[in-house]
């Protein structure tokens, strides 16, 4: 079956739809904050207080949707065939709904009958089992009924068929069950199945069986039995036109024909064009998305618009090695976001003027300073290069240097803007490393001298600390979480006011809450409440808060250390405090008052009674 972009997505939402799904749309790719993790990275994500139990605001038990996600911990794969920064995960849930039986029909009618896969020559993996949980036999046996061969069926350990969020406590997960599709009938071997390395079998999605809660050590069933589906949605598009590279797929045709013909140079035809081609592809395209999303963000030195920066930077410097200009970058965007991504994303149509503003200043900002930079770089490798020469003639026992030192590392991004990575990756093509223990030297030297100018700054700021007013003021925060819960990450404080009688909160919303939201909330936090959750204070560097999933307004550096206020699965926020130790101090809250405070902004009044 060949399968255009969008077609894909709207098959996957109409099978789910007439199944009884709510399509529940995507929400930002910029983590919410209750996650631990900076951008969001599956379509799970989102759903993780309903996968735990608690009641989807829609009052559904059958969801599915289309999901941005970003992934940049292998940015640095980016040039091969299938690496990807941006892509979207097509997924569906069951919550405490149905489950394996339905779940393993639906999968394989899809594979079979919509997609028009050969179920002879589909593979699946269960998990195998271990002390945590046992052999998926269910799964097993269910596939076998639907005619799944059984020598297609394998059972893997935990590493290849359990799913969690990595790093993470209280969240949802369980064992998964892989679908597997040979790209053609030739094996390689004898031995080519799912397990070889040659690339012939392509996984198209997974279907996780979340039915336990990850604690510290070990596992908690939960009283929810769920399913999880995700889908790589370029992947399996790739997979359905009988492609074996991504950038072939209709949503990069436009922009990789465009840098062929503007570098003169067909993709495909040597391997430093086509990886120049994929890596300012793939980046822009999540340059794009990130500055064009709801909750957009723009480059910046810290956190996200750090990892947002380097993208972009990193897209420049290969942009320019194929004679590629600002103005091509800025034509790459208009293309995905006028041609590739207006149906789907409608938002980016919106804000084009201000992405590509953004876009432009960034390129102006740094490609002033690539030239000076790339040539400082330069003289730094051949200083080394040259040291090395004149050493190694007047002492034949000497170990060539093959690192470029810290300081310098540090003068490229203090005074050329070079993100450490970038230098990192530059040095590796010349066969060096950095010293990064001396970078973070030198960047702490740095940060301390900006601290010492800016000490006594940045005090935690609530007037009063006695108990009650301490009560409310962690009120507060599970508030604010409800809130970006029911409404979006969007949603930030524009006021707090908090006296022992009550709590009063300002934030912005365009409309008025419905009765049903202020009952949600109020059920949501008495609902933390009930959980008697401890409340955790931590200090670590404002940008490891960040990176922890931390939200607030801060305004210091990166290496600054912050307090961060932890409770439980529920928040996650930068705060100076204080706060109460649990929250079953705070009785129980009600919301006494929904209310316009000025133009766009709600405000919210809540008592806690004991
Ligand atoms: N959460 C699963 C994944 O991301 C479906 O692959």
């Amino acid at each position: 079956m060949k399968i255009q972009s969008q077609k894909l997505r709207d098959t996957w939402l109409k099978y789910y739809e007439e199944k009884g799904h709510l399509n529940i749309g995507a929400v930002s790719l910029i983590g919410d904050g209750s996650t631990g993790v900076m951008f969001n990275v599956a379509g799970m994500q989102p759903l993780m207080p309903y996968l735990l139990g608690a009641k989807h605001p829609s009052g559904k038990t059958r969801l599915c949707n289309v999901q941005g996600c970003v992934r940049t911990i292998d940015i640095e794969s980016v040039g091969d065939q299938t690496h990807l920064t941006f892509f979207e995960m097509m997924g569906n849930w069951s919550l405490g709904d149905y489950f394996k039986k339905e779940k393993t029909k639906w999968t394989y009618d899809l594979l079979t009958k919509v997609f028009g896969l050969d179920g002879n020559k589909i593979c699946a993996t269960v998990f195998a089992g271990d002390n945590s949980a046992p052999r998926d036999e269910e799964t097993a046996g269910l596939l076998k009924d639907l005619g799944i061969k059984p020598e297609n069926i394998y059972y893997l350990p935990k590493e290849d068929n359990w799913w969690e969020l990595e790093g993470t406590v209280g969240t949802p997960c369980g064992p998964d069950n892989e679908w597997f599709y040979p790209l053609h009938d030739k094996p390689c071997g004898p031995h080519c199945d799912i397990n070889c390395k040659c690339g012939r079998y392509v996984e198209v999605g997974n279907d996780v069986y979340m039915q336990y809660k990850k604690l510290e050590n070990g596992y908690e069933p939960l009283s929810n039995k769920n399913v999880d589906t995700g889908f790589g949605f370029e992947r399996v598009l790739m997979f359905l036109n009988g492609l074996t590279d991504v950038y072939k797929t209709d949503l990069f045709e436009e922009v990789v024909a465009y840098a062929e013909n503007k570098a003169g140079k067909k993709y495909g035809t040597d391997e430093e064009t086509t990886k120049a081609i994929r890596i300012v592809a793939d980046h822009m395209r999540t340059t794009v998305m990130l500055i064009g999303d709801p909750n957009g963000i723009v480059p910046s030195n810290t956190g996200s618009g750090y990892v947002l920066r380097r993208l972009m930077r990193r897209a420049i410097r290969f942009a320019r090695s194929i004679n590629l200009s600002a103005e091509d970058l800025c034509e790459i965007a208009k293309i995905y976001i006028e041609k590739v991504y207006n149906h789907a994303y409608p938002l980016l149509v919106e804000k084009e003027d201000y992405i590509l503003a953004e876009l432009t200043k960034e390129i102006n900002k740094f490609e002033a300073m690539l030239v000076q930079g790339t040539k400082e770089f330069e003289k730094v490798v051949s200083g080394i290069a040259r040291k090395n020469e004149f050493m190694s003639k007047s002492n034949p026992n000497y170990k060539p240097e093959t690192q470029i030192s810290g300081k310098s590392a540090f003068r490229l991004y203090e005074t050329y803007g070079f993100p450490v990575e970038m230098t990192i990756e530059m040095a590796a093509e010349k066969g060096l490393s950095v010293d990064m223990d001396g970078y973070k030297q030198a960047f702490e030297e740095h940060q301390e001298l900006a601290r010492t100018a800016r000490a006594g700054e940045n005090k935690g700021g609530l007037a009063g600390q006695g108990e009650l007013e301490t009560q409310y003021h962690t009120a507060t925060h599970l508030t604010l979480a409800g809130l970006r819960k029911l409404f979006g990450t969007q949603t930030v404080q524009h006021g707090s006011n908090i006296t022992s009688e009550r709590m009063r909160f300002d934030f912005n919303l365009d409309r008025k809450m419905t009765d049903e939201e202020i009952k949600w909330l109020e059920d949501f936090v008495n609902d933390a409440i009930a959980r008697k959750i401890d409340v955790v204070r931590k200090e670590m560097p404002y940008s490891k808060a960040l990176e922890s999933g931390a939200y607030g307004i801060y305004n210091g550096k990166p290496d600054e250390v912050v307090s961060v206020y932890v409770i439980g699965d529920v928040d996650n926020q930068i705060c100076g405090g204080p706060h109460v130790k649990n929250t079953s101090e705070l009785g129980h809250y009600k919301i006494v008052k929904e209310q316009s405070s000025s133009s766009g902004i709600r405000r919210i009044k809540a008592v806690l009674t004991h």
